[in-house]
């Protein structure tokens, strides 16, 4: 079922746990600016398959942008300034971004929140995001805002362990998901991208998360 901007608009805040709050819809008010403002960025640093420490190919594709950039490479997970590939700093953080992950932020109880990075990820049909920690930030007192964008996902959120269950939680177009607090360090991941086309992104996911990693 395809719901419609103006009933996602009218959807209420949803607690799912201590410190995680879905805001559905939250970004779709901002959608065209945000747009706008992630076209530049992806030109200057285009999506790209990172390799894992091991060597293996990421499903996921990314981007960054902000003063830190998430990375992985043969030399580990980390923040850069630097994309080490172009040896290029990050497109500067969109200020559409940084307000919105703010406000979100606010909503879900954590105020002063201003991310210094953000991470791109690109799904095609098909992929998925194993279940990990964001644990490469400085200091986890802060939240980790996600935008959803384009075709729908369903989110795998778990415990402190990684063997603890997960539930699981669609996230749509213009849901903003915010975890922190005692939840910050949850194992979470992102099932296999249904097929389809969403009508105003085409064949992707495109996920947003803004931290404040330095
Ligand atoms: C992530 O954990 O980095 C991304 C989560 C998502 O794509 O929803
Ligand atoms: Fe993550």
């Amino acid at each position: 079922m395809i719901q419609s901007d103006l009933d996602l608009f009218d959807a209420h805040p949803q607690q799912l746990a201590a410190h995680t709050t879905l805001l559905p819809g939250f970004a779709l008010a901002e959608l065209e600016p945000l747009l706008d403002a992630l076209r530049p960025v992806l030109r200057a640093a285009p999506f790209r398959h990172m390799q894992t420490p091991g060597g293996l190919r990421m499903a996921v594709a990314l981007s960054n942008c902000g003063a830190l950039g998430w990375v992985s490479d043969a030399s580990g997970y980390r923040y850069s300034a630097t994309d080490p590939v172009s040896g290029k700093p990050w497109p500067a953080l969109p200020r559409v971004l940084v307000e919105l992950a703010s406000r979100a932020a606010a909503q879900a109880g954590f105020d002063g929140f201003v991310a210094d990075a953000c991470l791109i990820n690109h799904y095609l049909p098909g992929t998925r995001l194993s279940l990990h920690q964001d644990r490469d930030e400085q200091d986890y007192a802060h939240p980790i805002v996600s935008i959803s964008l384009g075709l729908p996902a369903v989110f795998l959120f778990g415990g402190l362990q990684r063997s603890d269950r997960t539930r699981r939680i669609p996230l749509n177009h213009g849901d903003v998901l915010v975890w922190g607090g005692e939840d910050r360090l949850r194992f979470h991941g992102v099932l296999p991208i249904k097929p389809g086309v969403h009508p105003r992104m085409g064949e992707r996911r495109i996920n947003l998360t803004l931290r404040k990693a330095g």
